[in-house]
């Protein structure tokens, strides 16, 4: 009898976690997006737009244009030509996890680097920007 509730706990448990786990394991790479809402960080993406334009078509401004950034390496917008010693030696691929922690603190993530800003410490306004990001940076050229 008391093993039999120890054997329906057991199940129990893992039915009720595994799913969770597998669940995560797929998706990790948007983890943060899915979290975040798209229109609100449009609003927040108005800071960064002043340095930053999102299409390959355009010419930058202060910094580097974000088109198809998650996946690509760090400091690799052709179009762009003044790029820190510290980002194009960083070996960053950009992925929405080292983006968010780029954005929280630039300073201390990569010392070094020219991106005058002094980060978002909100992190539900991260991922509203992440998901933002995610949906505007994506272009053909
Ligand atoms: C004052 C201007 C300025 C602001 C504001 C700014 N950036 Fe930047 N950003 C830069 C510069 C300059 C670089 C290049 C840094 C380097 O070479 O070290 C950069 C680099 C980046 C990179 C790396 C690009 C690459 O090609 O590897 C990302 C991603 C980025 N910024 C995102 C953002 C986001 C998102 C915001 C708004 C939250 C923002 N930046 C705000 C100036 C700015």
């Amino acid at each position: 009898m008391r093993l039999k509730a120890v054997f329906l706990l057991a199940l129990g448990s893992v039915l009720l976690f595994a799913p969770a786990a597998f669940s995560q394991a797929g998706d990790g790479q948007f983890a943060l997006s899915r979290e975040g809402d798209a229109v609100a960080g449009q609003r927040a993406f108005a800071v960064c737009r002043a340095c930053h334009n999102l299409t390959a078509d355009q010419q930058p401004r202060v910094g580097p244009n974000l088109d198809n950034i998650f996946g690509r390496p760090a400091a690799s917008s052709e179009s762009f030509p003044r790029y820190s010693q510290a980002l194009k030696a960083s070996g960053i691929v950009w992925s929405e996890q080292n983006l968010d922690e780029w954005l929280a603190k630039p300073r201390t993530f990569l010392p070094g680097n020219k991106m005058t800003f002094p980060g978002i410490g909100d992190e539900q306004k991260r991922k509203d920007l992440i998901a933002y990001l995610r949906e505007a940076t994506v272009s053909a050229n």
